[in-house]
């Protein structure tokens, strides 16, 4: 697949097959996005990979903050992977204290980028994906024991494609850049 292709064709995915995904191919998934860029190289992002069905539907039931669609895709997916951050690495000096004015802000960009890294692998694999950022960070944290030094960053859905999405609407060029 040509990358530039990948890029636009890529798209979030609401509505998933029952088929269960191989752990072999969620590893090759997170082999690519391993690759991603991060702050100093300090690659804070964590894939926390639930398939149990019970965990997932408690999470879908309790920790959506009543946002039922998020809720109905979370049931509906095979996978659902809780990417989580480890805390005050990313945009941090050894001492603690924040790099550059923006403090927090650059572990958060870390995560994105992995987030859509690992999209875009799964996409090139076969799979579709959906992040969700309407989460209850505290139940989820508790829910899959995440260590104390970590954070969630975002849920994302994954799973075989039952859909077919049209792009959704994206911004002229001429609104989105300036040539200075
Ligand atoms: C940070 C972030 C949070 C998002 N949160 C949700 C969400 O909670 N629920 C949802 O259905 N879609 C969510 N989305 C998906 C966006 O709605 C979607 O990316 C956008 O409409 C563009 O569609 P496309 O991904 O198919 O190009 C989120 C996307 C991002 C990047």
């Amino acid at each position: 697949m040509n990358l530039n292709d990948g890029l636009k064709e890529r798209r979030s995915i609401r509505k998933y097959r029952t088929d269960k995904v191989d752990k072999n191919l969620i590893e090759n998934i997170i082999e690519t996005a391993r690759y991603a860029p991060s702050w100093k190289n300090s690659q804070t992002s964590r894939y926390n990979i639930i398939t149990d069905e019970a965990l997932k539907d408690k999470i879908a039931d309790e920790a959506t903050c009543g946002f039922e669609k998020n809720k109905n895709i979370i049931k509906n997916a095979p996978v659902l992977v809780v990417l989580s951050t480890v805390d005050k690495i990313s945009g941090f000096n050894p001492d603690g204290s924040y790099t550059t004015s923006k403090g927090e802000h650059w572990q958060s960009f870390d995560a994105g980028i992995c987030a859509q890294t690992f999209c875009l692998s799964a996409y090139s694999n076969g799979l579709g994906t959906l992040i969700m950022g309407i989460f209850d960070e505290d139940r989820v944290s508790e829910l899959i024991n995440l260590p104390q030094n970590e954070k969630v960053s975002a849920l994302i859905a994954l799973g075989y494609t039952d859909d077919k999405p049209k792009a959704p609407k994206r911004k002229d060029i001429s609104e989105i850049s300036r040539f200075i």
